[in-house]
């Protein structure tokens, strides 16, 4: 999926572009702010409370709108007069307004929102960084605004940032980070006459049907973890006699809301048990546990990887 860029500067070709075009691959898209068509706030009722602005068909409400779409969007945004810039602001003030009808969408938004700040630097403009970072407030996310302080670099209001290797490569990372913090979790496939022992749980606030799995401990073995982790998670009790077999282990990475980057190693077993036991919901997390028909489980797991493992799982005991 795309990424969005969008500069908040007066000026053309100035730090924000640059960085915005830096930044985005062939498929990606850059707005310049300064050349859409937005009113500011300005002559009006406050109709966005109650209703919709009144100038809802000027380009605002339709980017707001539009950045459903995009995978990250960037925000870039320079400092004027120890503030953000005006540009900025006038596209904040018209959320209200977007927000207003589109209330589920906000926690959407801005997981997906990064913010680059330019300006001169932290010390003489302590504010400038925390009123970006306004988005985040009561959110779980956090690190998503780098600020980027000219003065510590000795570059003047029309030097190009970009020109600073130092600079180049943390706004490279904070967009496409590849510092990974590595994690290795083992999972357990429980089957029992025909059907699969599966988890129903809230993973980042969505219930999600998968398998029970967890990190591996100090001095454990990915197996040992597999088994410790069914029990402690569905109350179903399974040990090294019920294995069938190793599975192919495979990894996957996402960000974490405080942005850091985590590739995780995915080391699945299949077990096989003659007994249903009696599965429960035993962490904070899980709305249920139960042993569920296999082609249900498929049609409502929402990964992939997991769905595969299951496949690998159904070939390995015919
Ligand atoms: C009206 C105006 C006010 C500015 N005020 C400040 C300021 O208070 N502090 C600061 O560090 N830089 C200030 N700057 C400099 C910009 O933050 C800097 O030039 C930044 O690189 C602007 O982005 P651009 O390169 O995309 O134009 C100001 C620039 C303008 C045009």
């Amino acid at each position: 999926m795309k990424k969005l860029f969008i500069s908040f500067s007066a000026r053309e070709n100035g730090n924000c572009d640059e960085i915005a075009k830096f930044l985005a691959k062939e498929e990606d898209e850059i707005i310049y702010f300064r050349k859409m068509n937005v009113h500011n706030c300005s002559n009006c009722d406050y109709e966005c409370f109650s209703g919709y602005c009144k100038y809802h068909e000027d380009d605002s409400y339709h980017l707001y709108d539009e950045m459903k779409n995009y995978k990250k969007i960037v925000f870039i945004v320079p400092m004027y007069c120890s503030n953000p810039s005006s540009l900025y602001f006038i596209f904040n003030e018209r959320c209200q307004e977007y927000f207003m009808h589109n209330e589920d969408e906000y926690e959407s938004f801005i997981k997906r929102l990064f913010i680059i700040g330019i300006y001169g630097n932290q010390e003489q403009s302590l504010e400038f960084i925390p009123c970006l970072e306004k988005w985040f407030a009561c959110s779980k996310y956090s690190n998503h605004v780098l600020g980027i302080e000219r003065h510590k670099y000795n570059l003047q209001y029309k030097d190009s940032i970009l020109g600073v290797d130092e600079i180049k490569k943390s706004i490279s990372e904070f967009i496409y980070p590849t510092h990974a913090k590595l994690e290795e979790s083992a999972m357990a496939v429980v089957m029992c006459k025909g059907k699969i022992l599966a988890t129903n749980e809230i993973i980042y606030g969505k219930a999600t049907i998968s398998l029970p799995k967890g990190h591996t401990e100090a001095n454990e073995t990915a197996l040992e973890a597999s088994i410790r982790e069914c029990y402690e998670e569905t109350n179903i009790e399974i040990n090294e006699s019920h294995l069938v077999k190793k599975l192919t282990p495979y990894q996957y990475e996402f960000l974490t809301p405080a942005n850091k980057l985590i590739r995780k190693t995915l080391l699945p077993y299949v077990f096989e048990v003659s007994d249903f036991g009696n599965p429960l919901p035993k962490e904070e997390r899980m709305i249920s546990v139960e042993w569920m028909n296999i082609e249900e489980f498929l049609s409502l797991c929402p990964y992939d990887n997991v769905k595969n493992v299951v496949d690998e799982a159904l070939a390995s005991m015919k």
